[in-house]
């Protein structure tokens, strides 16, 4: 079914300058996007333009004072030939907690449905084959011009798409942080703001130099408890259980931890979602009793870990086979987005190709 939604067709497309043999993540953005802007309370105007420049002044208070709130969620191409969005009203839901945080307008589910159903019957054509997908990029910043310390009153609403392929192209060597903070209870760690992301650079980059491939952040007060790894949430099997830090202010409410979280308990799998500390991690490996550790994320999907550093000492994590968990789970969520397996807990929004 279209939307209502205007549309304003690009005159040249890019499509065949995108070399989707060799999809690097997020380096090639699709021809369109989709925009609505807030003023005087409320959200106008939302329309489908050609992907490119927008005039704003650099006073805009984004860039200053950091309201700008973004999500990352996937489109497939299934196996009917539909187009399947994974878990848009999750995501919405997500979008807004954020907001809330940032003191930003909401956007309601049908908006955010909408403009993406919009924006992807527009630009279909960009949706890669699996196990490629179309990463949906929405992002919601201030736009209002002024330097006062104050919640900005004008906003933008954007939807942007890229195909991408793998976000890691490797298992991953990832070092417990025991210095820096990501975030702390009561902060914005739940929240999927820019300012998260933008802190963890210059930690990252210090991992990065002596050869890991992400950080394990741990909670702010003592460096006690995993949190999270920044662009995923973290999961490990130990003695046949999926063990998951509990949520918490400072951890982000990850869609494919909760989907891993809900399709275990159908394969056999016990979870616990609880505070897991550093020690009961080191201790898990030094015995052998944690079979298997992978980060989870819509970018990320289920990426292995194959080494985990603990103040300075190096655990190493077995190459997981076709039978582990992480396998099977990344194979039943492939599965139900291609509508290879019934979609029981209705996370597919479909739409339709005549
Ligand atoms: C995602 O998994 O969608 C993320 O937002 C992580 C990263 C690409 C920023």
């Amino acid at each position: 079914m279209a939307t209502s939604i205007p549309v304003e067709r690009t005159k040249q497309s890019r499509i065949s300058e995108t070399d989707f043999n060799n999809l690097e993540f997020g380096k090639y953005i699709s021809d369109h996007m989709l925009v609505a802007s807030y003023s005087n309370g409320r959200w106008n105007d939302m329309k489908v333009v050609p992907y490119g420049p927008m005039a704003m002044t650099p006073a805009i208070l984004a860039l200053h004072y950091g309201q700008s709130v973004f999500e990352g969620l996937k489109a497939f191409r299934n196996n009917d030939g539909d187009i399947c969005v994974f878990r848009a009203a999750r995501h919405s839901q997500r979008l807004n907690k954020s907001l809330e945080r940032m003191c930003m307008p909401t956007v309601s589910e049908e908006m955010f449905v909408q403009g993406i159903h919009a924006l992807l019957e527009v630009d279909q054509a960009w949706i890669p084959s699996s196990p490629a997908s179309l990463y949906i990029r929405p992002i919601v910043f201030a736009t209002e011009s002024r330097f006062g310390v104050k919640v900005s009153d004008e906003y933008l609403f954007v939807i942007m798409t890229s195909p991408v392929g793998p976000y890691f192209s490797k298992p991953l060597r990832v070092k417990v942080e025991d210095h820096f903070v990501r975030a702390a209870e009561g902060g914005t760690g739940y929240a999927k703001c820019a300012g998260n992301y933008g802190g963890a650079f210059y930690p990252t980059m210090l991992a990065r130099d002596q050869g890991f491939d992400q950080v394990l952040w741990t909670d702010a007060r003592n460096h006690e408890y995993i949190d999270e790894a920044g662009v995923m949430n973290v999961m490990f099997v130990a003695d046949g259980k999926l063990i998951t830090p509990a949520l918490s202010s400072a951890i982000l409410d990850g869609v494919t931890r909760d989907s891993i979280l809900q399709l275990a308990p159908t394969m056999g799998i016990t979870t616990e979602e609880r505070r897991v500390s550093v020690e009961e991690i080191q201790r898990g490996l030094e015995r052998g009793i944690i079979t298997e550790a992978f980060g989870a994320g819509t970018a990320a999907v289920v990426s292995p870990i194959a080494s985990i550093s603990i103040r300075g000492v190096d655990y190493h994590l077995p190459e997981p086979g076709p039978d582990s968990f992480q396998q099977r789970v990344k194979r039943k969520l492939n599965d139900i987005r291609m509508g290879l397996e019934p979609d029981v807990f209705g996370w597919n929004y479909i739409i339709r190709q005549s």
